[in-house]
């Protein structure tokens, strides 16, 4: 008899029929009832054990966690909370889960507990919920990229140049560090090393993105992405991952507009793919909220978060602009924000939260920050001051999306290369592109697993990535 998926079970009528399923156990109750559960979906399924027909050695070994494989006839349910279930014929424990050891009891754990569980925790309702919303979203992310003609650029992972300057990044090297080679002047030797250089792992494929879009037209990537920063913070992580979609013949206006159509298409895409998913995560995110003191709760539920960000345009302003409403504030004038609101200065979390969360109350764009604060490549604009970068900030997430207009003037941005010290030798592939057909091009990168902390509700971005690398940790 052939298997079948509990997804496809609940899904389709297949009442009075006998089947085969799989799956791990939940919960076994009154000696008879199994909430069988096998990834496939939210949904438990109830296996109905007819305790006279089933033999002790199975009784026994029949714990939460255990693997099972269940055969039985599907009738219409009496209980409350599912339409159909199972009387078991036969059950077998395919893999036992020892009660004294398994460290997922059928009671709610702290998020913190199963974080030092990471190898199992996704055997829980609300792992499983956000691991699922996290394919759906990365499929969508695809989809919508290939539906709209972008072509998908795998930009590698060990990169040979620290231009991008996004962050500390991770040293690749074959050495064995006992034994480093060592020049005359007793320097470690790099040329020795595998590549006959210094290695590190990528912060981002922006730079070959963009030598891609000067081909393709328009190209994104998908990868990991690495950055040694020592930010122990809700919303940093040492690898994550990165979708950097890079457009030729293409200003600044574009690239936001693109990141807004596709943001409002993969948030629509997961709503309605992941229905069951994200109706547990709001009902969780309610529960939680339960425990909190009033001001702590969210002012809209999870569902209506993701409607209002697709059906709302995001609120576009300048750097300039967000400075003035913060220095016009409430909490600028009664001296509440830790961190200086001066021109010229990086906006601080607290202020972006303060424009998005408490003056907008929708997704802000901003745009043409000071060119001190940001990047190299990005488009100096015509006052000389300030560069055609955007960041897309989002309700209780911060920074979503950073992007900008490229520099396409080869001696600007040779210029621009000197003032932040970046050698001519080491970049000198990504300023033949202004010298052979240059033309104006504009991207972003977007956050996947702030992304994922938007769509699923969860506030800490070591909850929506399998296993999180975080300064200290590296298990599992
Ligand atoms: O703003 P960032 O540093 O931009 C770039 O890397 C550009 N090369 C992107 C481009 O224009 N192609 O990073 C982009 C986004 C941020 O807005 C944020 O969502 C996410 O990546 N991000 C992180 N996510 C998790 N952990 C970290 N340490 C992150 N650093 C950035
Ligand atoms: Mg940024």
């Amino acid at each position: 008899m052939r298997r079948i998926e509990i997804l496809q079970l609940l899904k389709n009528d297949h009442k009075g029929k006998k089947v085969k399923v799989n799956g791990w156990v939940r919960t076994f109750r009154n000696d008879r009832f199994i909430a069988l559960n096998d990834g496939s979906t939210i949904h438990n399924l109830q296996i109905v054990v007819d305790v006279d027909s089933c033999d002790e050695q199975t009784l026994k070994t029949l714990h939460t966690g255990a693997a099972l494989e269940v055969i039985g006839l599907v009738v219409e349910s009496q209980g409350k909370g599912q339409h159909i279930e199972i009387q078991a014929d036969e059950v077998r424990v395919l893999g036992i889960a020892h009660p004294d050891e398994y460290p997922l009891q059928p009671k709610k754990h702290s998020l913190d507990f199963l974080r030092e569980k990471a190898h199992l925790r996704m055997r829980t309702s609300t792992f499983s919920a956000v691991f699922r919303v996290r394919h759906a979203a990365s499929f969508a992310i695809h989809k919508y990229f290939h539906d709209n003609g972008f072509f998908m650029m795998h930009s590698p992972i060990i990169t040979g140049s620290d231009a991008e300057g996004a962050g500390e990044m991770f040293r690749v090297t074959q050495f064995d560090l006992d034994e480093l080679p060592k020049d005359k002047a007793g320097k470690v030797d790099n040329s020795k090393d595998f590549f006959g250089k210094t290695t590190n792992l990528t912060v981002s494929g922006q730079l070959e993105a963009e030598l891609g879009a000067m081909a393709l037209g328009k190209v994104y990537t998908f990868g990991p992405t690495f950055r040694a920063e020592n930010s122990n913070t809700s919303r940093h992580l040492a690898e994550f991952w990165m979708i950097e979609p890079e457009i030729a013949f293409a200003d600044l206006k574009d690239d936001m507009d693109l990141a807004e159509d596709m943001l409002r298409s993969v948030i629509s895409y997961v709503k309605e793919h992941c229905a069951d998913d994200l109706a547990y995560l709001d009902n969780r995110e309610q529960q939680e909220d339960k425990q909190k003191p009033t001001n702590e709760r969210h002012e809209m539920g999870l569902l209506d978060r993701l409607d209002f960000v697709v059906a709302n345009a995001y609120e576009r302003l300048t750097y300039t602009e967000a400075i003035e409403i913060l220095r016009n504030s409430t909490p600028f004038k009664k001296k509440k924000f830790k961190y200086p609101v001066e021109w010229g200065t990086d906006l601080q979390s607290e202020h972006e939260r303060f424009l998005v969360e408490k003056h907008f109350k929708k997704p802000v764009i901003l745009t043409d920050y000071p060119a001190q604060i940001k990047a190299f490549y990005m488009r100096l604009n015509e006052d000389g001051k300030t560069v055609a970068a955007m960041d897309i900030l989002f309700p209780g997430i911060g920074e979503l999306v950073g992007g900008s207009q490229r520099e396409e003037r080869y001696e600007v941005l040779l210029e621009k290369c000197k003032q932040f010290n970046i050698p001519e030798e080491h970049i000198w592939w990504y300023l033949e592109t202004r010298k052979f057909g240059t033309c104006k091009h504009a991207g972003f990168g977007l956050g996947f697993e702030r992304l994922i902390m938007f769509l699923t509700g969860m506030g800490n971005v070591r909850d929506v990535i399998p296993f999180p690398r975080t300064p200290l940790n590296a298990s599992f």
